[in-house]
């Protein structure tokens, strides 16, 4: 049914599923010793994070943050606001950020300033996707699962209007989605 608005497939379940994997086994080396705490950003993330954290052979802890675009003036500054903040203290913990798509590069890195101030022992993200040719801010990603193109993508936890965030796979939308015919 979600499918049917899909113009074009670019993962498959089974492509993902791929890519946690290799995630999950390069975390599970860079931590040997270590309980990191995986910080999923809401919404977008959770889908990838419930699948990845299966996929690393850790003790690891969770905890979410939901953030927001400030509005037009933002567009700027970049400034983005916390709606949920962590339930956990970072203080000497080596966190990891889970993040499903990095795109102009604000968001992340205005995570990683607030998240610099709470001295944790070490700050690394993991995104799922990352569409470098649409950077504003240079942010740095430690672990990437795919590069794409500069097109919207949903699925897998990344919504249009809401929407698609439950779809197994990652692909491109119908134009007459957008236009509402
Ligand atoms: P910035 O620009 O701050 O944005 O790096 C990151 C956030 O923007 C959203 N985003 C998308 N969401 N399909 C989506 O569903 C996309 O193609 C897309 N590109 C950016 C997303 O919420 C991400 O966390
Ligand atoms: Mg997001």
């Amino acid at each position: 049914m979600l499918e049917k608005d899909i113009e074009r497939v670019l993962y498959s379940r089974e492509d993902i599923q791929k890519v946690n994997q290799r995630l999950g086994k390069q975390i599970t080396a860079d931590y040997q010793g270590k309980n990191p705490l995986l910080i999923g950003i809401l919404k977008g993330a959770i889908v990838f994070m419930t699948d990845l954290i299966r996929e690393i052979d850790l003790h690891v802890e969770i905890d979410f943050m939901d953030v927001s675009s400030y509005g037009a003036e933002t567009i700027s500054s970049g400034e983005v606001k916390i709606i949920k903040d962590l339930d956990t203290s970072v203080k000497g913990r080596d966190i990891i950020i889970i993040e499903d798509i990095v795109d102009t590069g604000r968001t992340l890195n205005y995570l990683m300033a607030i998240l610099k101030t709470r001295q944790a022992n070490s700050i690394k993200v993991c995104t799922l996707m990352d569409k470098p040719s649409r950077r504003i801010v240079p942010v740095h990603s430690d672990y990437v699962g795919m590069e794409v193109p500069n097109e919207f993508v949903v699925g897998y936890g990344l919504d249009y209007a809401e929407r698609y965030r439950n779809m197994g796979t990652i692909g491109v939308l119908k134009p007459e989605i957008y236009s509402g015919k």
